[in-house]
């Protein structure tokens, strides 16, 4: 698993706003739709491409379209959803499947409470949008799903991520021998005693939509 942290003074300054919570949530959604918008951009630089010959109005030009399959995007309901218009600006031909996940407070092992996505994800590139990257439990539990069906090369978006989930992650996903990156825009200090990231931004949920 690679980790990447996005360096960009952007990226920075969007977080920070993110972070202040006097940002109401207007303006929450608005800056983490902006800043999922950078960090896809990092996040899709492995996306596949196929060459094509395009004519322009004075000679044939040689480039490239995005190969199929088409990429899947996957947001983690709730909170991921905040996060896919950011990234189907940039790829607005990508093809949106939805992960619900849960966490049993009992055996701590989040499990899948919706889905809905394609049965075969061979040979696709994933996606997943989740804003926190704090235990890793939920993450963990979506890649290994995505790889069950068949997805052969996965990128996770996240706004934020503590080193315990990312070291959590890693472990969980020793059984998967597909490449899988993290993209984000900041590793926090660490998680707190009930599983926030610290300094974080609070609950990323609740200040996208509300407290529910
Ligand atoms: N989920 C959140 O929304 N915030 C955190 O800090 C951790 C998990």
């Amino acid at each position: 698993m690679e980790t990447h942290v996005v360096d960009h003074p952007l990226v920075e300054a969007k977080l920070t706003t993110l972070r202040d919570e006097r940002t109401e949530s207007s303006t929450f959604r608005t800056l983490a739709d902006e800043l999922v918008t950078l960090l896809a951009y990092e996040a899709t630089r492995g996306v596949r491409v196929e060459d094509v010959t395009v004519q322009t109005p004075v000679a044939a030009a040689h480039g490239v379209a995005l190969a199929r399959p088409r990429p899947l995007v996957v947001p983690i309901l709730r909170a991921g959803l905040g996060m896919l218009e950011g990234m189907m600006r940039l790829l607005p031909t990508a093809e949106v499947g939805f992960l619900g996940m849960v966490r049993d407070e009992e055996t701590l092992r989040a499990s899948t409470y919706a889905e809905r996505l394609p049965a075969d994800l061979s040979g696709r590139q994933c996606y997943v949008l989740d804003p926190m990257l704090a235990t890793g439990g939920t993450l963990a539990a979506a890649i290994s799903f995505l790889v069950e069906r068949g997805a052969d090369d996965i990128t996770a978006i996240c706004l934020l991520a503590a080193p315990e989930g990312c070291a959590n992650l890693e472990q969980g996903l020793a059984h998967v021998d597909v490449p899988v990156r993290i993209v984000t825009a900041a590793m926090d200090e660490k998680l707190n005693e009930v599983g926030y990231i610290v300094p974080g931004l609070g609950d990323a949920g609740d200040r996208l939509y509300g407290v529910a």
